[in-house]
């Protein structure tokens, strides 16, 4: 068993947290153990929590289709969430979840080692910058120790709303460039702003 495979046999026996009473199946990720993007979004829903996998239902399909778009499929990149278990109702997760899987993610990350961090939506920009807003983070990729994050919006939120499927289509577009070189630093007080990975 690769240390990967047993991240997610810990995450699919782990009761840290009440997710994991109403959970049909937890949602470790999946993907290339060494893939150079991994893609965090924010946590399983309803089919996701039926099949254990990540990104299975329409926003998924929708992940999928803009990889292909630059000629990438999901075996290439890893996919995972910020919380490893489906949020009943679908609700947002609550600090004290991201909280106690946080050490999941930062294990599949140093285990991984991605050339860049795509984060999906809000709740995984956090991880990475926790003041700013998806609007204004979204599309600039910053480099946080030797990894490039790059904030974009979630599928799902482009497929409620239209207007920002185009905006995502864009930023995908960017990543083969993001893959081949790390973005310059933005400025001197981004720089000092900086987190660290871990
Ligand atoms: N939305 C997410 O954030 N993650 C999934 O796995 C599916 C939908």
């Amino acid at each position: 068993m690769s240390e990967l495979e047993d991240i997610s046999a810990q995450i699919n026996a782990c009761e840290d947290c009440q997710l994991s009473r109403t959970r049909t199946c937890a949602v470790p990720g999946e993907g290339s153990e060494t893939a150079d993007v991994m893609f965090i979004g924010e946590a399983p829903g309803f089919r996701e929590d039926q099949q254990g996998r990540p990104f299975i239902g329409p926003a998924g399909q929708l992940l999928e289709q803009l990889l292909g778009q630059i000629g990438m499929q999901r075996k290439d990149v890893y996919i995972t969430n910020m919380v490893k278990c489906r949020p009943t109702d679908n609700r947002d997760p609550f600090p004290g979840e991201i909280q106690a899987c946080g050490k999941y993610l930062d294990r599949q990350i140093e285990l991984v080692r991605p050339k860049v961090i795509v984060t999906l939506g809000r709740h995984s920009l956090a991880r990475f910058f926790p003041k700013e807003t998806i609007s204004k983070a979204r599309g600039r990729a910053r480099n946080v120790g030797d990894i490039t994050v790059f904030p974009v919006y979630h599928p799902a939120a482009a497929l409620r709303q239209q207007s920002l499927k185009g905006i995502l289509e864009k930023d995908f577009e960017r990543l083969p460039e993001l893959l081949r070189k790390p973005p310059a630093p933005e400025s001197q007080e981004q720089d000092e702003q900086q987190l660290s990975m871990f």
